[in-house]
């Protein structure tokens, strides 16, 4: 199989471009950190072009990809892509296009149409064909981005089984973190993170249903939005729950990450109910206009002293936390410390919250929807795929990492009574947990270290931004995460902006 199915088309397409790639040494300019408001300008004083840009990532990408295993496929019409955008960006109104001739990789969940595949980093999926792009797809087209290619990810968003590792899927391999090679990238956006970090895109989405942006962000060293729930369409998202599923972005800068999710966001009829429940927390003019300095000025900011931050009074992490809250507060911000949240470890245990109960029914059933609503595929259903899984041991290493979860999950049967009291549980704890908190101290954010409270986020549906915020002894980074209620983006933005304007932490990783 490993010849037939070769997801490694990229020598093929970067032959014929050695001599171009020199043309891409553009005198001046810092392509492995450029942000998407220099490429902006570097093309408006037509010192860059889409093309040259485009050309150095495939040739970073060429290097330094067989070590990270960041990307999994490129999209063969890149260069035709950015020729497209190169000619029509002089009759532009550039301030309705910010991303216009700006490259973008993609998650592997995420459809494409062909010649890029969606297979979740499976080979069950290899060649199979959605029926339409993702909505956020066409959105980041109609922005004027290039779709560079597809991200590596954990296999299905890390839903087969518990043992493999994060960013670890059986069509590239192990990603890598480029900080400490021999750490783990984290996932399940795992290439998305390590592509932004390491220079071979500019941005890139991911999805989370629990932790899957967060976590590689902050591992990665990077900016990591994960929205609300439907503030972004799901339609075309290779699914494990609607309730908690959200497509959402990586930059380097805030403001990056920011110019992605406004084009991304907004009503869509193909994910009609989550999205239209979500647009009303949608600025007119969306999200950039929060990208202020004062951002943190009479902020009244929630510190869950009495639970995260345990660490010992040595280490990097306690040094650091506390400096960036002398920080924050230098900024203007009220800091409220000592806080916790109501049954913390009740819902941070996906036993004892009634996620886990969720979240296999909910996948199985959706995940056969979108199966069956493929043009064509190996697999139509989920017990297909444990099938092919099976019949394929070797390649999705079967015996060293299991399906465990893939058959827990086909062991359910609907939403039953089980399922309905977990969700209404979770809805319970939300409501009694950050909910109440934020309502009774009147609090703009609250702050998490990196990943640690992913899933208060992922059952209430919570949107949480995470800045790069040090690295540890080990050199492995590690991220302050910003969050809030539903919708309340528009505060979250502003406080993570003037916390990266004032602190600047993240540094590019040495990998050349
Ligand atoms: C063009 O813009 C880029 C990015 O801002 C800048 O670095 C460069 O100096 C500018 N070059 C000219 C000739 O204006
Ligand atoms: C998509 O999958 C097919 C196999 O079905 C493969 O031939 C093709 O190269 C893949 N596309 C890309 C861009 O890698
Ligand atoms: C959460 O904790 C409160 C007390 O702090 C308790 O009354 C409530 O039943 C708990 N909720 C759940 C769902 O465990
Ligand atoms: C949840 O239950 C599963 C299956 O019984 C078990 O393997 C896992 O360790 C439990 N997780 C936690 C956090 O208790
Ligand atoms: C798995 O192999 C069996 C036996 O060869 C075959 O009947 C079945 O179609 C295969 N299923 C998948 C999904 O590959
Ligand atoms: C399947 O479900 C039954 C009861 O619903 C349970 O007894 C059994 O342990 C489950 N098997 C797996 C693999 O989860």
């Amino acid at each position: 199989m490993a010849s037939s199915l070769h997801p490694f088309p990229f020598l093929l397409i970067l032959s014929c471009l050695i001599f171009d790639v020199s043309a891409a040494a553009v005198a001046g300019f810092n392509f492995k950190e450029a942000t998407i408001s220099e490429i902006q300008a570097a093309y408006a004083n037509n010192t860059l072009t889409s093309r040259q840009l485009v050309l150095h990532y495939l040739a970073r990408i060429t290097k330094l990809n067989p070590v990270l295993n960041a990307v999994l496929e490129l999209n063969p019409n890149v260069l035709s892509d950015a020729d497209y955008a190169d000619r029509r960006r002089i009759r532009l109104d550039r301030s309705r296009f910010p991303l216009h001739g700006i490259p973008v990789l993609l998650k592997d969940n995420i459809a494409t149409l062909p010649p890029l595949n969606t297979t979740a980093g499976s080979f069950a999926l290899f060649g199979s064909v959605v029926p339409r792009e993702a909505t956020v797809v066409s959105r980041l087209r109609s922005a004027g981005a290039i779709i560079l290619g597809k991200a590596s990810m954990s296999e299905w968003a890390h839903f087969r089984s518990i043992n493999a590792p994060q960013g670890w899927n059986s069509r590239n391999g192990q990603g890598r973190n480029s900080y400490a090679l021999s750490g783990g990238p984290c996932g399940s956006s795992s290439g998305s993170a390590i592509a932004v970090a390491t220079g071979l895109v500019t941005v890139s989405l991911g999805t989370e249903t629990d932790g899957s942006i967060i976590c590689p962000g902050e591992r990665n060293s990077v900016v990591a939005i994960k929205p609300t729930v439907g503030l972004t369409s799901r339609a075309g998202m290779i699914p494990i729950s609607r309730r908690q599923d959200t497509v959402g972005t990586f930059g380097q800068t805030v403001a990056d990450a920011v110019a992605v999710l406004d084009a991304i966001t907004g009503f869509d009829p193909l994910d009609a109910e989550a999205t239209e429940a979500a647009a009303a927390f949608i600025p007119m003019g969306g999200y950039n206009k929060f990208l202020k300095e004062e951002g943190l000025k009479g902020k009244r900011v929630g510190i869950l002293s009495q639970f995260f931050f345990k660490y010992t009074k040595e280490s990097v992490e306690h040094y650091t936390f506390n400096a960036h809250f002398q920080t924050i507060k230098k900024l203007g911000a009220i800091l409220v410390d000592g806080l916790e949240i109501a049954n913390i470890t009740t819902i941070l245990n996906p036993n004892e919250s009634g996620e886990a109960v969720a979240l296999l029914a909910e996948f199985k059933l959706s995940l056969n929807v979108y199966l069956k609503s493929l043009v064509s595929s190996p697999v139509r259903s989920l017990s297909d795929v444990i099938a092919f899984n099976e019949n394929h041991s070797i390649e999705e290493k079967i015996n060293e990492f299991g399906q465990a979860i893939f058959l827990a999950a086909q062991n359910t049967s609907g939403i039953g009574e089980p399922e309905k009291a977990a969700i209404r549980r979770m809805a319970r704890l939300s409501v009694d947990g950050l909910e109440r908190l934020m309502n009774e101290k009147r609090l703009d954010a609250v702050v998490f270290p990196g990943v640690e409270a992913s899933t208060v986020l992922a059952i209430g549906g919570y949107p949480g931004i995470t800045v790069p915020a040090g690295y540890s002894a080990d050199q492995v980074p590690f991220g302050i995460c910003f969050a809030g209620l539903r919708g309340s983006e528009p505060k979250l933005i502003e406080v993570a902006y003037a916390f990266e304007q004032a602190t600047q932490v993240r540094r590019p990783p040495q990998i050349t």
